[in-house]
């Protein structure tokens, strides 16, 4: 349908099988409350009938035993069809090392899959990346830095795909990845929670969106916007009656997921999905040698 995102139609996930909550990297982690594995198990398998359901192809990986935050897929990297044609992986470089092996299994399955790596920093060395804070929308890689992406990456990723990153400094340690406080509808809407950045980066994103649906900090707090979006189908954690107003009268039809278990890592949805459907020259714009846009 016009005005659609034209990627979100295949996913790459990963079974929950060794989820713990092992070690605390965010404010929503308490080793001592542990998911309970066959409630998890139950709610992922839900989530993935949903994406089925709206249309989405998933990929499954293996968890690794070693990696309790690997059911958190979307921060493994990004999947893309560079300008050249080539099927590449951008890995993250993640901010803890306790998530670093993730991205060996992350690095395997992609060139299992045909894909060219790509890497701006591996074992610590080399600036922060988690996918978790960028989105391909109208053109650009927006991309969230601060709490976990390092400014320092947004240029070598500019540069390895030949895109223009806009990068949009959050301040919340809450919303530690731009994926709890940005999600693209279509082309022209998003949901946006300008509490989660800066003055400068919140006033950037709002000039960015021109049909925003703005988030505050309670609403966002619900991972209301931890939501994936499959065509006109949006499926969420929870959605604010507000919320889900604004999203019915503009055509969507919203799916509720119970993810209660997955949250106690401090992620949803969103975080649990990672599209591997992106294109550069049709989902972000071809800049070659790249281009970094700040506030
Ligand atoms: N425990 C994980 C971490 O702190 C949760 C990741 C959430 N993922 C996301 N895309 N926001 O890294």
């Amino acid at each position: 349908m016009e005005g659609e995102l034209a990627w979100g139609r295949s996913y790459a996930v990963v079974s929950p099988d060794h989820f713990r909550v092992d070690y605390v990297i965010n404010p929503f982690m308490d080793p001592a409350d542990q998911p309970e594995p066959e409630r998890t198990r139950e709610q992922w398998h839900a989530m993935l009938a949903a994406l089925r359901d709206a249309g989405a192809r998933v990929d499954v990986l293996r968890q690794r035993p070693d990696s309790p935050d690997m059911v958190y897929a979307m921060n493994l990297g990004i999947a893309l069809t560079l300008a050249d044609g080539r099927e590449a992986f951008l890995a993250s470089h993640m901010r803890y090392a306790e998530r670093r092996s993730e991205t060996t299994s992350a690095a395997s399955w992609a060139t299992s899959r045909g894909r060219v790596l790509l890497g701006v920093g591996r074992d610590g060395v080399g600036p922060h990346l988690e996918a978790g804070d960028l989105f391909a929308w109208r053109g650009d890689l927006v991309a969230g830095f601060g709490p976990r992406t390092e400014e320092a990456a947004l240029a070598p990723v500019a540069a390895a795909l030949d895109v223009r990153v806009r990068g949009l400094r959050i301040v919340h340690p809450a919303m530690y990845h731009l994926d709890l406080a940005f999600c693209p509808l279509d082309d022209r809407r998003a949901m946006v929670c300008p509490a989660a950045f800066d003055d400068a980066s919140a006033a950037a994103l709002l000039d960015l969106v021109p049909e925003p649906l703005v988030l505050t900090e309670e609403e966002a707090l619900t991972f209301c916007a931890n939501a994936v979006v499959v065509g006109r189908t949006v499926l969420m954690p929870a959605c604010p009656p507000r919320v889900r107003d604004q999203l019915e009268s503009w055509g969507f039809r919203v799916v509720l997921l119970d993810l209660s278990e997955l949250h106690k890592g401090g992620g949803s949805v969103r975080c649990l999905t990672n599209p591997t459907d992106l294109v550069v020259g049709r989902d972000l714009d071809v800049v070659p040698g790249g281009e970094v846009v700040l506030p």
